[in-house]
């Protein structure tokens, strides 16, 4: 076991753990941090996904004593009171189904949006590619990122 000093969502975290646990079960089992899921564990899923210093991030694949001085952010942190662009476009486009995979949906969004606030359909496909949902969301997840970015049709022009 080691010691280590996390910053989480701007929170200073003190954390005793094996050098080789992921940040995934840090955020989880140690910091009650249980927006992240665990999908696959080994990369492929994205429903992990947290942000390091912004950089979308698997954290299953992430050994804690890795993490070092970056700066996590977790879905829990995107907007604490749920105000982020992308949290009330999918509250208004209703994008989750069962949403287990919908907090690594939004993060990976979320990075997508800082560094192109008006991404095209290909844009949103190709920075999504690696973020699965087995409820096949996806033309919503692409409506409710466009939404986020102020290009989409409101709900009910959607609907028409
Ligand atoms: S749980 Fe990390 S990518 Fe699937
Ligand atoms: S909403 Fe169910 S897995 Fe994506």
């Amino acid at each position: 076991m080691s010691n280590y000093t996390l910053t989480v969502n701007g929170q200073t975290c003190p954390v005793e753990a094996a050098s080789d646990t992921p940040l995934l079960w840090v955020l989880r089992d140690h910091l009650n941090l249980v927006g992240t899921k665990y999908g696959c564990g080994v990369g492929q899923c994205g429903a992990c996904t947290v942000h390091l210093n912004g950089v979308p991030t698997r954290s299953c694949l992430t050994p804690v004593s890795t993490v070092g001085r970056m700066q996590v952010t977790t879905i829990e942190g995107l907007a604490p009171d749920g105000s982020h662009p992308l949290q009330k476009a999918w509250c208004e486009l209703d994008v989750a189904q069962c949403g287990y995979c919908q907090a690594g949906q939004i993060m990976t969004a979320a990075a997508l949006l800082t560094h192109n606030p008006q991404p095209s359909d290909k844009d949103i496909d190709d920075a999504m590619a690696g973020n699965l949902c087995r409820c096949a969301t996806y033309l919503r997840i692409r409506q409710g990122i466009h939404h986020a970015a102020g290009l989409a049709p409101t709900k009910k022009e959607a609907a028409q």
